[in-house]
Parts: C-alpha cells; structure tokens; sequence
C-alpha cells in the first residue's frame, strides 16, 4: 500500500513574488520502502521535505500529496506529526529555555494522546530517553540542556536522530542528516535509521553522499533538479552520480 503518494505538486514560495520551487514533482513511497533524493543546491529538495512537515512558508499551487489514505495539505503541521511525519532538518532550529528531555517528553505525549494511547510517565520517559540517548552517544548533560542550543553541528544531526528514535514516526524525513558527522556518528545514525524501519514505515532520506547509502540501504534512489525528479533508478544510480557528477544528466 502507498504510504506516501505526491502527484505532480507544484509550490512556490508564498509571498508576492515568491518564485516557483517545485514544478511538478512525482514520487511514492510504499510501506517498507526506503528512497534517496539526490541533487544539486538549490533544486527544492529542503523545500520538498518542508512542505510535506506542514511548513507554511510555502504555497501549493497544483498537484496533490496523499498520506495514508489521507489528502496531507489539509492537514495542520502538528496533525501530521502527530500521525507520524517526522522531519530531521537539514538546520536544526535552537529553543532556547526548553531542556531537551522537557522538549521530547511533552512531543511524545501529544504524540500519545492524539493516537488516543496512555501518556508515558516521567521515570518511564526518562529510561527510555537514557536508552536512546546511550546508542546515540548522546550524555544525560546533553539532555538537561536547552534543545540544541550551543550544540556542534554532529550533535544536532545527532539530536535530530534521537528525536526521531523517541517519536518513532511512520515516515522519516531525513535532511542531510548525515552532514558534518563524524565517520562514527554516522554509522550510530544509519543505525538507528535502520532499528526503526520496518515493512510499515518508509523513509525519505536526502542525501549528497553516496557514502550515507552504504548503511542505509535505499530501495530507491531518485535525481532531482529544477523542482521535479528527472531520473529513478536503484542504489547503483548514487555510485554513478558520484562517479560522473549531475552533468550526466544535462545539469
Ligand atoms: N522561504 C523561502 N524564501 C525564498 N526562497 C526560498 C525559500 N525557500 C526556498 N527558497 C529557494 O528555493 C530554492 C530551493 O531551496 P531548497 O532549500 O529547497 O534547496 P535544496 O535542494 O535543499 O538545496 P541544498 O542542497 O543546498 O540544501 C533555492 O533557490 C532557495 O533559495
Ligand atoms: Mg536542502
């Protein structure tokens, strides 16, 4: 079944002359699957992640996004995390004032409450949050601390993978999460991609590395330039676009 399925979506940038950014973008993304985005700066694929997490920054000006069934736009951006979108962005933001396992606590709640299952308690919470914090190699110090703020660039790529292991969505989003990580983090991070995958979840993952796919293993990998995916092939499509670079393909 099709967990994720965008048809031809078209979305500019919303304010008077906000520049079209997406020009008609296909892709689905069955349960189980796993799919790489690949492609040059400024191509959309942030943009592409963003409007599927609710972001209001941008205008949808054709096509359609169906999740599960359900048509996604009209939903609110706290809606579709709660049903289980999760974006790992590509600039973690910094909350300053709230203490990350404060943070992580009341979002799986509302997570909780909104799939109408029981609230987790606080001891309960903070177990499992040290559980995942230790495979992710991240201290209880880190935790007390205000959400990213004033962590390194690895250790907000980091903090974006455990929020995802806490909220355990049915779609990840993943952008760029593997940048500016050490070769270690990286591996802990494809880790806990693939601890939760499952053949009911699907994942996203944006990438400019072949290197990332080495441990995540895409059913999938796509080219996107110019707000649309020109080309889809398996993982042997990233090895040549290393090897030959987004000339190959008219860039
Ligand atoms: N809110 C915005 N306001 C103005 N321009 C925007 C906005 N969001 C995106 N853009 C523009 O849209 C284009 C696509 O941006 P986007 O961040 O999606 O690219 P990307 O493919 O993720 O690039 P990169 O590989 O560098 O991360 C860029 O030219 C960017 O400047
Ligand atoms: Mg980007």
């Amino acid at each position: 079944m099709d967990l994720l399925n965008i048809e031809n979506l078209h979305a500019r940038v919303d304010n008077p002359d906000g520049q079209e950014i997406l020009k008609g973008l296909n892709l689905t993304i069955k349960k189980g699957e796993i799919h790489a985005i690949m492609g040059p700066n400024g191509t959309g694929k942030s943009t592409l992640t963003k409007i599927l997490a609710g972001s209001d920054e941008y205008e949808i000006t054709q096509g359609s996004v169906n999740y599960n069934g359900e048509d996604l736009l009209e939903k609110e951006a706290h809606e579709r995390a709660n049903e289980g979108i999760f974006l790992a962005f590509q600039y973690p933001v910094e909350i300053p004032g709230i203490a990350t396992s404060t943070f992580l606590r009341h979002a799986l709640n509302a997570k909780l409450r909104h799939n109408e299952k029981e609230e987790i308690d606080n001891l309960e919470f903070i177990k499992l949050l040290r559980q995942k914090a230790k495979t992710l190699k991240i201290s209880d110090e880190m935790l007390k601390r205000p959400v990213n703020v004033g962590f390194s660039g690895g250790e907000k790529k980091r903090m974006e993978t455990l929020q995802m292991s806490i909220l355990d969505p049915h779609l990840g989003l993943l952008d760029e999460t593997d940048s500016g990580l050490d070769i270690d983090a990286l591996r802990t991070v494809a880790e806990g991609v693939n601890y939760i995958h499952s053949k009911e979840k699907g994942f996203l993952i944006i990438t400019h590395y072949q290197r990332l796919l080495d441990y995540i293993k895409p059913d999938f990998v796509h080219i996107m330039v110019g707000g649309k995916i020109i080309k889809t092939g398996d993982y042997k499509l990233a090895i040549e676009l290393e090897e030959k670079g987004y000339q190959a393909y008219g860039v």
